[in-house]
This record gives C-alpha cells, sequence and structure tokens, in this order.
C-alpha cells in the first residue's frame, strides 16, 4: 500500500476527511509537522527524513505550513521544493504556497493577469502610508490593513474617515503596510464569496455573510451555496493566474455590481463550506492527488 504524508501541525476534521478520502484509492497517510522533518545530505543522494516514512514518498500533501523565524519559515519551504526537484508530487507546491500565502505576490499577480481586484499599495515608510490613506479617505473611500501573511480575518482592520492613523508600535502593522481599498458589499449586510478551485475548475461555491465587513467562516460567518457564474469564472480565472493545482478564492461584490478577488488561499480549509456543498471536497482533493 502506498503511503502519503500530510503535512501539518492539526490534522483534525481535514486530516480525518483526507485520510478516509484517499483510504478508497488504497493509500495510507501519515500526518507529520514540516518542523520534524530532515534535509540530509550527508550521502551521495540527497534524502529528506520524513518522520513515520521509511522511504521517499511519490505523493505528498501539504496542509500547513507552520510559522517561525525566517529561517524557519525557509527551511520548511525548501522541504518542499526539494521533495518536489527529487520527483515527489507536491500539492500544492512549494511555490504555489508561497505565491499565495505572500498577499503582495497575489495581488501582482491577478493584477498582471488583468483580474479585477481592489487597488493595493504596499509598503513600509510610514509617511508614505499615511499620505496614501489620507488621500483615500479625502476621495470618499475607506481603507483596510492586512498583514503579508495573515489568515481565517486575523488582523484585518478597516480606516474611515474620523479614525486615527495606524502607529508603528501597532501589533497589525509590524513595519509593513499593505493597504487597500475597501469594496462596500453593503452596510449590515456584509458578504462575499468563496470559491473552492481544483484543477482550474470550481467544484462548490458559497456565500459567506458576516457579522461584521470581516466575513470569514472562522469569525462566524453565515455560509449559504453559491451558484452565480461571474463568481465562478473569476475564481477560475484567479486560478489560472496563481498556477496553483487547487486554492480557495475569496471574491466580493461592490454595491456598484463589480466583482474583486480579494486573495486566493493555497492551503484554504473547507468545513464551512462542505456544510452547504452535495461535493465531497476531501474526495475531489484525493482525485487529484492520484491523477
Ligand atoms: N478590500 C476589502 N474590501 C472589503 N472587505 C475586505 C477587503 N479585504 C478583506 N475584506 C474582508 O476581510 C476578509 C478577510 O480578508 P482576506 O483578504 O480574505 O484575508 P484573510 O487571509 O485573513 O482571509 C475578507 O473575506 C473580506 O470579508
Ligand atoms: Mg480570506
Amino acid at each position: 500500500m502506498q503511503i502519503i504524508p500530510i503535512f501539518t501541525d492539526d490534522p483534525g476534521w481535514h486530516g480525518t476527511k483526507l485520510t478516509s478520502a484517499l483510504a478508497q484509492h488504497n493509500i495510507q497517510t501519515v500526518f507529520v509537522s514540516l518542523k520534524d522533518c530532515t534535509i540530509d545530505l550527508s550521502g551521495t543522494q540527497a534524502k529528506i527524513h520524513i518522520p513515520g516514512m521509511s522511504q521517499q514518498p511519490k505523493k505528498a500533501f501539504v496542509r500547513g505550513v507552520p510559522g517561525g523565524t525566517l529561517q524557519q519559515v525557509i527551511a520548511r519551504l525548501d522541504i518542499l521544493h526539494m521533495m518536489q526537484m527529487m520527483g515527489v508530487q507536491v500539492v500544492n507546491s512549494g511555490r504555489a504556497i508561497e505565491r499565495t500565502v505572500d498577499k503582495a505576490m497575489t495581488s501582482f499577480l491577478l493584477h498582471q493577469a488583468g483580474i479585477p481586484t481592489p487597488a493595493t499599495w504596499v509598503l513600509e515608510s510610514r509617511q508614505q502610508a499615511h499620505h496614501i490613506i489620507v488621500n483615500e479617505l479625502q476621495q470618499g473611500n475607506a481603507i483596510v490593513i492586512k498583514p503579508l501573511f495573515g489568515s481565517q480575518g486575523n488582523g484585518v482592520r478597516k480606516i474611515e474617515k474620523g479614525d486615527a492613523m495606524p502607529l508603528p508600535m501597532d501589533s497589525y502593522v509590524d513595519g509593513l503596510f499593505y493597504l487597500q481599498r475597501y469594496i462596500n458589499s453593503g452596510e449590515g449586510e456584509w458578504h462575499d464569496y468563496r470559491v473552492f478551485v481544483v484543477a482550474h475548475k470550481a467544484i462548490a461555491a458559497m456565500t459567506r455573510h458576516g457579522m461584521q465587513w470581516v466575513n470569514n467562516v472562522a469569525l462566524g460567518a453565515r455560509c449559504e451555496p453559491c451558484y452565480q457564474p461571474e463568481v465562478i469564472a473569476l475564481a477560475e480565472a484567479a486560478s489560472k493566474a496563481l498556477d496553483i493545482d487547487y486554492c480557495g478564492v475569496d471574491i466580493i461584490q461592490a454595491k456598484s455590481g463589480q466583482y474583486y478577488v480579494l486573495e486566493v488561499n493555497g492551503i484554504p480549509a473547507w468545513k464551512g463550506l462542505q456544510g452547504v456543498s452535495e461535493v465531497n471536497v476531501a474526495q475531489r482533493l484525493a482525485d487529484l492527488l492520484v491523477d
């Protein structure tokens, strides 16, 4: 029986679903933290030691790259890159994960591909950041500040007319400003869309109704199925622009009707989506890995 590692520090519900989906393909899984792997260049052949694996796997699935120091994170991504260079099929690839975990690069690639995404600025200078924010507020826009490596709505802030400017010591700034024009989806009826895309085809989509303007499921958004063709088409275009095997695409619609891609997730959760979707998401991911 083939054994494949699932890189994760928290197998949970997603680990269980993937394991049973892969079992149907006669594949066994082991949960491994990238923290516990070793790059071993002592012999003639390079080796990546993976706890619980006696030989190099044919495939590997990435469900989490734990944060850490810059050196630790680079070494964890090195493992994904090296495994792929040694012939392992890594899903998602280290390259795709790097591009999606980094919101600046995601925004750039969407913009380059001509996919509508909100106006965005990334900079270190606080003075310049203030200048951009003041300018936007004067034009009647609000500004969203996000951590470059954020997820699940953590640390996302909104600056509106009359709000204080962010200070360098504000924990959510951390020396870098990722600023984005706020897209108003409807005061009091905030919502956005999450589309799950596998091999550039949308397999499931939902509308997320937030308790406030941040519509993440982790922050309590209510989910319902979504079938809007514009949303589906935009998500598939975003997946192609990021050149990623599978992803979760966040899309928002302004009251004017215009849709924008907010971000592309390379390690998307799907528990909320599975609750309102007919397709077995884990099964589709297992199929992707096997094909
Ligand atoms: N420019 C924006 N305009 C309006 N709402 C936004 C904007 N950016 C983010 N949001 C809201 O915040 C949520 C989280 O932002 P997102 O970019 O998806 O980061 P995260 O990685 O934390 O999910 C989005 O799902 C959306 O509800
Ligand atoms: Mg998001």
